[in-house]
């Protein structure tokens, strides 16, 4: 059986309303106030306030009633534990994951910095051979494809960073690796959001073994057509959970 999960796109290049900033609680409104950019003061109150109404129709109460909890590295959840989530932001775009049946964690980002220097930090030895094979112009965006898997298997464990990314395994491929972290096996789903196109939809990238290239002796190959179809500030995405999901849908999260 696959598990359902929904990912929600929330766009953030519209300012936050006064309805927004009524839903906050004290710690949401005290983290707001810190931000020294207004600009990210701004995205962090929509985003905010959208994560509420979409989980408060999820669990189905009213969306400042919903109390957050945090693990011990910070994974925000529900004290009543009805509905799983994870939030991620880049740019003017957040993404929000939701489930009922399994634990989630996603990522997106809209460019890679100084890939290079940042690769031999993140990957694994088969994911740096792997990547250095790659074409010089397909390798920021394969580097952004490895490094939203890393970060969605590490988000949904909920220890983020506080793991060093070269112990996890995820791969180059066109097909995700499921890398087994805090006893439990992962499943990662890529997504891209073309830029255009808001607030929905966003595609799954389909695998395209076929069409791979190039395959080092590692196995991991990146497939052309994979890589021609993310186009410049495209966001990269991935999903990943605790068990196999269905290939589901993006919904715009502006809702009211
Ligand atoms: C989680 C982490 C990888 C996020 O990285 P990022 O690329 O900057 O941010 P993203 O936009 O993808 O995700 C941020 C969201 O992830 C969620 N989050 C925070 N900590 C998390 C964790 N440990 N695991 C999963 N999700 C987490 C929050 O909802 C956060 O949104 P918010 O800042 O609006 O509340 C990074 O903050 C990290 O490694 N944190 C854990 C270690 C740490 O510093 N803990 C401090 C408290 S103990």
């Amino acid at each position: 059986m696959e598990a359902a999960v929904t990912i929600w796109h929330i766009p953030l290049s519209e300012g936050p309303t006064v309805d927004d900033h009524a839903l906050l609680d004290v710690a949401e409104r005290r983290r707001a106030e810190r931000f020294l950019r207004e600009g990210d003061r701004r995205r962090y109150v929509r985003a905010h306030a959208a994560m509420r109404r979409i989980l408060a129709q999820e669990a189905g109460c009213r969306p400042d009633r919903l109390v957050f909890v945090a693990g011990e590295y910070g994974k925000p959840a529900l004290a009543d534990g009805s509905v799983r989530f994870n939030l991620s932001h880049s740019g003017d775009h957040a993404v929000l994951a939701t489930s009922v049946e399994v634990e989630v964690g996603i990522d997106i980002e809209i460019r890679a910095i100084d890939t290079q220097r940042i690769a031999r930090l993140v990957l694994t030895d088969g994911e740096t051979k792997a990547f250095a094979v790659l074409p010089a112009d397909v390798q920021e965006a394969a580097f952004l494809r490895v490094w939203t898997r890393k970060e969605a298997v590490l988000k949904a464990v909920g220890c983020g960073l506080t793991l060093d990314p070269r112990n996890v395994e995820v791969g180059l491929g066109s097909v995700p690796e499921t890398p087994e972290l805090a006893g439990q096996r992962w499943r990662l789903c890529d997504f891209t959001l073309a830029p255009g196109l808001e607030p929905s939809p966003i595609r799954f990238t389909q695998p395209h073994r076929d069409a791979a290239f190039p395959t080092n002796e590692t196995g991991a190959s990146v497939s052309q057509a994979e890589a021609s179809i993310w186009p410049v500030n495209a966001l990269i995405g991935c999903l990943a959970a605790n068990k196999k999901i269905a290939p589901v849908g993006i919904r715009s999260g502006a809702i009211k």
